[in-house]
């Protein structure tokens, strides 16, 4: 049987000749994505004898001070950008004091990492009482029950200066409190640690997709974090955030989550100067993880084309679990 069609015009460009090959394809590809860009978040327990997998994000684990810096280690060798570090204490209070103590849990984390690691990688450190507190806030909450920003910033001012005391190169205060970012750089700067850069997480949005980072730091938080985190429905506010945090002296700000929110990162790139991060964060993660798991989708693919469209929106740096394993796929 012949086939009756009407004839077409041919067509007058031809996009296709630019993916032909592979190196055609990677002579224009508009976007790179390299281990430099990466920073791997990491979580260590206080009192763990092996290293503990995080059901909710399967190969993600609470770290012993030994698996820790095996990890930290093999993230130097892969090249990666940096590491960002997370405590999870053993005992917990009203005021997350375990975060202030020089001998808490991250606070010994950070030294640890930064004598193992520290000329090879930028080593952060997450700055929230969240994890410390026994009520799983973010800061300390008053008479009504929410969570008192301003009495909170002075415990941040402390934590900044004791991990700073610690060694590390960045702090990231994540806990969305309005003048947080200018309290820790004068914190930090009163502290004669005037080189310790502030990665402020700007644009934070109140989002389901942190359900699985709640099981890896053992939150014990009820109800949810709507009256400092943003609205997801917010793109303008995002980027007044990160404009407040710039003036108050952010070195670098980040959005977060990144899938949900790539709007809000190109948003931000385009209305700063500084360089812009974003959180490809535990639910991203785990929603990858889990339909591979199920043969659904192609899991290496997948994570290669996650990162890529987080830096096509504009973000310079990715923090992102995979990061250690992105570098090990982009190697091949
Ligand atoms: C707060 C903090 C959170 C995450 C990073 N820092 C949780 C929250 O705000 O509820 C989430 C990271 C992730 O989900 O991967 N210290």
């Amino acid at each position: 049987m012949t086939e009756q069609h009407q004839p077409v015009p041919a067509p007058l460009h031809r996009p296709r000749r630019l993916r032909t090959t592979p190196a055609m394809r990677r002579l224009v590809a508009e976007t790179s994505l390299s281990p430099d860009q990466l920073v791997l978040p990491v979580f260590i327990r206080e009192g763990l004898s092996e290293p503990r997998p995080i059901s909710s994000m399967p190969g993600v684990v609470q770290h012993t001070r030994k698996s820790l810096l095996a990890a930290v280690t093999e993230a130097a060798e892969l090249g990666l950008g940096g590491v960002m570090l997370f405590g999870v204490p053993e005992t917990r209070d009203a005021t997350g004091s375990g975060a202030l103590d020089p001998s808490g849990v991250l606070n010994l984390a950070i030294t640890d990492v930064v004598a193992e690691v520290g000329d090879a990688l930028t080593v952060m450190s997450d700055l929230c009482l969240d994890e410390f507190t026994d009520h799983g806030h973010c800061g300390v909450l008053g008479s009504d029950g929410r969570v008192d920003n301003d009495r909170t910033l002075a415990l941040y001012a402390e934590m900044a200066r004791a991990q700073a005391h610690a060694g590390v190169d960045v702090v990231g205060p994540s806990g969305m409190m309005d003048g947080q970012v200018r309290v820790v750089r004068e914190a930090l700067d009163a502290s004669e640690h005037t080189d310790v850069s502030i990665l402020a997480y700007s644009a934070k949005y109140a989002s389901a997709f942190y359900g699985p980072f709640r099981e890896a730091v053992d939150s014990t938080l009820e109800g949810d974090r709507r009256t400092y985190q943003q609205d997801p429905a917010n793109v303008r506010e995002g980027v007044r955030e990160a404009q407040l945090d710039v003036a108050e002296g952010a070195d670098v700000v980040m959005v977060k989550p990144a899938l949900a929110y790539l709007d809000v990162v190109r948003a931000v790139r385009e209305a700063v100067s500084v360089p812009v991060a974003a959180y490809n964060i535990s639910g991203e993660y785990a929603m990858v993880e889990a339909a591979a798991e199920y043969g659904w989708i192609d899991r290496e693919q997948a994570i290669l084309e996650t990162l890529t469209s987080i830096r096509r929106a504009g973000a310079d740096i990715v923090l992102t679990y995979w990061a250690s394993e992105a570098a090990r796929l982009l190697a091949r």
